[in-house]
């Protein structure tokens, strides 16, 4: 046999196709309550009233609380041209700093779930009859944080994706059917985002020569993604509440991401920073 197959060594052309992204690295069944301790716990669904898309019993006191949450507090929204920075943030680290043909599909498959989620978010707005045209910087200062290096771009998904999680699931319980219905998924693409992190950290620490870098990177991280969660004393809670979007807190959340990840930054044999310093909300 003397054909082309049999000249670059595979038995198909399946041979060259590179491995899903995803691989290995998906939710465990059953969601975030399977995966133990490491993943937040599922909030109850909520027992309030659950508005479909045009309800025209949806109080406009309801929808302009999604319009405020969604619009003008969520980082993730096509409508708003800030967010092609955050996502240009993410894409030129990752594009650059890669180590390897694997990292660099796994940073491709993140930003196009990013870009994913931006979409979801901006059809929501308009389901509720906005426009989600916004041109004014929202989200947390941790996305505008820079990435100068590898070890900063695995810092980032490890610790600031991974409070996506958390939305992910908190918005599970909301009342606006459309927002619960893309919860799920949300989540399922965070977790992917926060475990390819904490993978290529693993492999970073790997290395002696990387440790320093690591554990001092750690030192920037940490306090931002802490402070991702918002002050302790918020006076929106009771609202989020009222609607059935947060079940706990602003510190509950805190503390449950705390609790889930320091047993993570453990088992990379860091040193775990003190909860408060450097920290711009408590
Ligand atoms: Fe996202
Ligand atoms: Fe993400």
């Amino acid at each position: 046999m003397t054909n082309s197959q049999d000249a670059v060594g595979g038995d198909t052309a399946d041979d060259l196709l590179p491995e899903d992204p995803m691989a290995g690295m998906e939710m465990p069944e059953g969601g975030a309550k399977a995966a133990g301790d490491r993943q937040p716990k599922m909030v109850e669904g909520s027992a309030l009233k659950m508005y479909k898309r045009d309800d025209p019993d949806m109080p406009p006191e309801f929808r302009d609380f999604m319009v405020k949450l969604l619009k003008y507090s969520h980082v993730e929204n096509n409508g708003n041209p800030h967010y092609r920075d955050v996502l240009a943030d993410i894409a030129e680290p990752g594009m650059r700093h890669a180590p390897d043909g694997r990292s660099l599909m796994i940073e491709a498959e993140i930003l196009r779930q990013e870009v994913g989620h931006g979409e979801i978010v901006a059809n929501i707005i308009r389901s509720l009859g906005e426009d989600p045209y916004h041109d004014k910087r929202v989200g947390q200062y941790a996305f505008f944080i820079d990435k100068d290096s590898w070890c900063d771009v695995s810092w980032f998904h490890m610790l600031i994706d991974r409070v996506g999680l958390y939305v992910g699931i908190e918005w599970m319980g909301s009342t606006y059917e459309p927002l619960a219905k893309v919860a799920d998924q949300l989540e399922k693409e965070e977790y992917f985002h926060a475990t390819a992190g904490f993978r290529y950290l693993k492999k970073l620490m790997r290395e002696p020569e990387n440790r320093n870098e690591v554990q001092e990177k750690l030192y920037k991280w940490w306090p931002a993604a802490l402070d991702m969660f918002g002050r302790s004393d918020s006076k929106n809670s009771a609202k989020y509440v009222k609607w059935g979007i947060k079940a706990k807190t602003n510190e509950q959340l805190r503390q449950q991401y705390i609790a889930d990840t320091v047993p993570l930054l453990q088992e990379l044999e860091l040193d775990v920073p003190d909860h408060t310093s450097n920290r711009q909300f408590l």
